[in-house]
């Protein structure tokens, strides 16, 4: 059975969908099966960074509503997870019984099924959240994001009260910190009230994801850590090696 991880934040633009497919490759060269919904209804951008071009023909709704079966609805580009794109509208039919019986139909198929959702806690987070086994909430590390990452993890955890969330940091830059432009990482724990699952740098290979660029090597150990982690991998949450 699949491991379902809902990937969320309070803002909007803090970095889900570039956590969501650079930790979905890292548990790919694990030897993991993945799979990355875009729940970003309107909004996708999985389908950029993980340069699945114009493969998908379908979307998860498509697959809901059983105009696909799952190996036509998921895509992937070589070296990436499969990928179920995001429809463009809403539905009144995306329930939480229509997800979760779209859900348990990819079950047996993967390790990981990540969801990655667009900012906010609306309805269709609570559709997902309830349906996950655990989540990762985005957060940068400035006072704003940080005050909207513990709200959103308090409605995240009235939603399913059984969801392990744990903190991803990302963007973190130390220079910022010194500076007192970014909060370091206890004030930023302490104020999210959630534990840490990893911490990612800012840099430009990250932010160039979705033009084909390789990570460098600093961020391409933090999702690995990310990775490992998440497998049940003890991998220290030292700052040196953070
Ligand atoms: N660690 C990082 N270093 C540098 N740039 C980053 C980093 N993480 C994300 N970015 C950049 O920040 C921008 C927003 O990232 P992304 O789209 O993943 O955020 P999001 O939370 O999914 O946004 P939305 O709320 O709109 O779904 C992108 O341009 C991305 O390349
Ligand atoms: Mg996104």
């Amino acid at each position: 059975m699949a491991q379902k991880i809902f990937v969320f934040s309070g803002k909007g633009g803090v970095g889900k969908s570039t956590v969501t497919a650079a930790v979905s490759k890292s548990l790919l060269y694990c030897g993991k099966k993945v799979l990355c919904i875009d729940a970003d209804i309107g909004f996708r951008s999985l389908d950029l960074i993980l340069n699945t071009g114009n493969q998908a023909v379908y979307n998860w709704l498509d697959l809901m509503e059983n105009r696909c079966d799952a190996d036509r609805a998921a895509v992937s580009a070589e070296g990436c997870p499969d990928l179920l794109s995001a429809p463009n509208n809403y539905s009144e039919k995306i329930t939480l019984e229509s997800v979760g019986e779209m859900l348990s139909r990819l079950d047996g198929k993967y390790d990981y099924i990540f969801v990655d959702s667009p900012a906010g806690c609306g309805a269709l987070h609570e559709i997902f959240a309830r349906l996950c086994d655990r989540a990762l909430l985005i957060a940068t590390a400035d006072s704003v994001c940080v005050r909207s990452a513990e709200t959103a993890a308090a409605k995240i955890g009235e939603y399913n009260d059984g969801l392990d969330i744990r903190l991803i940091v990302n963007r973190f830059n130390k220079a910022e910190v010194l500076k007192g432009r970014q909060l370091n990482l206890d004030d930023t724990m302490d104020a999210v009230r959630v534990g840490l699952a990893g911490v990612v740098p800012e840099d430009r290979t990250i932010g160039n994801m979705s033009g084909g660029c390789t990570l460098s090597q600093k961020a391409q150990s933090a999702f690995n850590r990310i990775a490992r982690r998440i497998t049940g991998e003890q991998i220290c949450l030292d700052p040196k090696t953070l």
